[in-house]
């Protein structure tokens, strides 16, 4: 099991490549199931939850063949051999429910495991299943599986009203929704840049879809999709992490293929706290103004409002803070893993429910510490590169899920950082 190696050092220099988005990719890669033809993808991430991903569709009968050392996935379902998403790969990745939608469309039926709990919180599917059934799919849960079933003419145009902004089921009922026949309409649909662009690759497929990136998406059923090659859209969380190596550690440092918009909310926090952040031909280039940053308080939303996906980083930052900040986790029940350990580098974090109190020190002590989600991860490794003394990661491959080459990103703009294995 490899750990992360950290010293605490001095300012940090330079430019990093930001990857395509693995949230995107995530959804872009099912959309393969909905057509017989070819979808590639180029910018994919090179992550071990891609290659998770990669496997569940080739044992559904995909074909996923990775090139130009695994930016690109040539992706084929011309000939669907299974229609059952088993518990051995869906316990690894939750996103693997997001064949659900599309299996359904294409085949007609779907078994789905359930993905089970993680870290962070119990990871419901009602939100996914309702949404199937408003397409006139029926949905029955035994021993662990959701078997869904289309009706015998296929699926139909439906309207649903979320009651919750969710991002998966956004994702499954859009892409199940583009080979109904007739309407459908999805109301308080997610907004997230992931889902705008799973659209836009939709529709080079052949889907006619409407208002993507707003709260109604309303979609029209077509008999079937072609193939199509598209560019998966830059990873935000991966931006917005890498912002905070030179707000944690000082210097400058350029994000290369960031864009303002993806983190706007982020943005608006960071200047509150004494960052600058301007966009260049490039990128975002981020420096904080003084050598500590102002307290400040989050609140994770669905976008556009603070990513949670973010929280994690954000609250490194702010254990060194100037003032007592303030974050309130709305998405998951349970995502302060990371305060705990936080707290064994000299951090003062009160956790009460979905509410941390983070009271500034003005260092932070090296240590061992131990990752226990994705986010957590980068966020023990950022909060390495202030501190006092080296910090020893544990558990990395969370962070191999969601982070490409980290060492290298990171050793490429002076932080001292290695990979051990124990
Ligand atoms: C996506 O997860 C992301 N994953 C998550 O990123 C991200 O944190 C999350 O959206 C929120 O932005 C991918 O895109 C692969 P949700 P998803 O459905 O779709 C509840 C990362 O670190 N809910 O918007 O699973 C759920 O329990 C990961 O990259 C229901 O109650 O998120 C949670 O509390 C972590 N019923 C909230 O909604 C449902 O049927 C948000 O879930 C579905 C969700």
């Amino acid at each position: 099991m490899d750990s992360i190696l950290v010293r605490g050092n001095g300012p940090l220099n330079g430019r990093v490549p930001i990857a395509g988005a693995k949230n995107a990719c995530l959804t872009l890669m099912p959309a393969t199931l909905l057509s017989e033809e070819p979808l590639t993808l180029t910018n994919a991430p090179r992550l071990s939850d891609i290659s998770t991903m990669s496997q569940l569709l080739e044992s559904l009968g995909a074909e996923v063949t990775s090139m130009q050392d695994g930016k690109v996935l040539a992706m084929s379902s011309h000939d669907l051999t299974s229609h059952k998403a088993d518990y051995e790969i869906v316990r690894k990745m939750r996103a693997s429910n997001l064949v659900l939608g599309p299996m359904l469309a294409r085949l007609g039926e779907a078994i789905v495991s359930l993905p089970g709990g993680c870290a962070i919180g119990a990871r419901p599917m009602d939100l996914h299943i309702e949404g199937m059934e408003a397409l006139g799919a029926t949905v029955e849960l035994k021993e662990g599986y959701l078997f869904a079933k289309a009706p015998a003419n296929g699926l139909r145009g439906g309207v649903y009203n979320m009651r919750f902004a969710s991002v998966g089921a956004t994702e499954n009922f859009v892409m199940a929704a583009t080979l109904a026949k007739g309407t459908s309409v999805l109301k308080n649909a997610a907004r997230e840049p992931e889902i705008v662009d799973l659209v836009a690759c939709l529709r080079k497929m052949g889907a006619e879809i409407e208002g993507e990136g707003t709260p109604e998406i309303t979609i029209q059923g077509v008999d079937r999709l072609h193939g199509a090659t598209h560019e998966v859209v830059t990873d935000r969380i991966e931006l917005g992490t890498y912002m905070l190596a030179p707000v944690i550690a000082g210097g400058e440092v350029e994000c290369l293929g960031g864009r303002m918009s993806l983190v706007k909310a982020f943005c608006e926090k960071l200047d509150a706290a004494g960052v600058d952040v301007s966009e260049t031909q490039n990128g975002l280039l981020v420096k904080r103004r003084a050598n500590r940053l102002k307290a400040v308080d989050v609140v994770t939303e669905p976008f556009p409002g603070f990513p949670t996906d973010l929280q994690a980083q954000m609250m490194a930052a702010l254990t060194t803070a100037e003032g007592v900040s303030v974050l309130e986790e709305k998405i998951f029940e349970n995502r302060y893993m990371h305060a705990p350990e936080l707290m064994r580098m000299g951090a003062q974090i009160d956790v009460h429910g979905g509410t941390a109190t983070v009271t500034g020190v003005t260092s932070l002590k090296g240590a061992p510490v131990m990752a226990t989600d994705l986010r957590a991860s980068v966020s023990l490794i950022l909060a390495g590169m202030a501190a006092e003394g080296e910090t020893i990661v544990k558990r990395v491959y969370h962070l191999d899920r969601g982070y490409e080459r980290v060492e290298e990103k990171l050793g490429r703009i002076g932080a001292h950082i290695e990979r051990v294995q124990e």
